[in-house]
């Protein structure tokens, strides 16, 4: 296991501690490396319009982006307190997609019932995803 992975789960579960989540209680924090080096993290937001709500990995990637990150996702870890292996939604699998270096080499992080580190592709929880080619 790359000890990077590792913090970067620990600074997930840093960030899931700042979510505001007060209408589902399942508060998620999202951090990513990026090839620069730079880790950029976020939590999920939610409002009483239930459907404005973002998620943890969107708002790391907003995050990234709005400070100049130009470069492409190595890892992504998510984590949420209230459930082992929290899977990113699906709007939030093509956004990783959109940022991803490729289905292959791009990580997922997840925290497994043994509350270790479990380290998944891309592609294996989002093959076939759409993109403009
Ligand atoms: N949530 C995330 O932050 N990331 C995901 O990938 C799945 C769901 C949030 C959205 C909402 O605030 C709460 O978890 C319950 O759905």
């Amino acid at each position: 296991m790359e000890q990077i992975f590792i913090e970067l789960l620990e600074k997930a579960k840093e960030s899931a501690l700042k979510a505001y989540s007060p209408y589902s209680n399942f508060p998620v924090g999202a951090c990513i490396l990026y090839e620069s080096g730079k880790i950029y993290c976020g939590c999920n937001v939610e409002n009483a319009s239930y459907g404005l709500s973002i998620c943890a990995e969107r708002n790391a990637m907003s995050s990234a982006i709005a400070e100049g990150e130009k470069t492409k996702i190595k890892a992504i870890a998510i984590y949420s307190p209230k459930q082992e292996m929290c899977m990113p939604c699906g709007a939030c699998r093509q956004w990783i997609s959109e940022f991803a270096i490729s289905e292959n080499e791009t990580k997922i992080i997840l925290e497994n019932k043994k509350k270790e580190p479990e380290v998944l592709s891309l592609v294996d929880i989002f093959p076939y995803g759409f993109k403009f080619s």
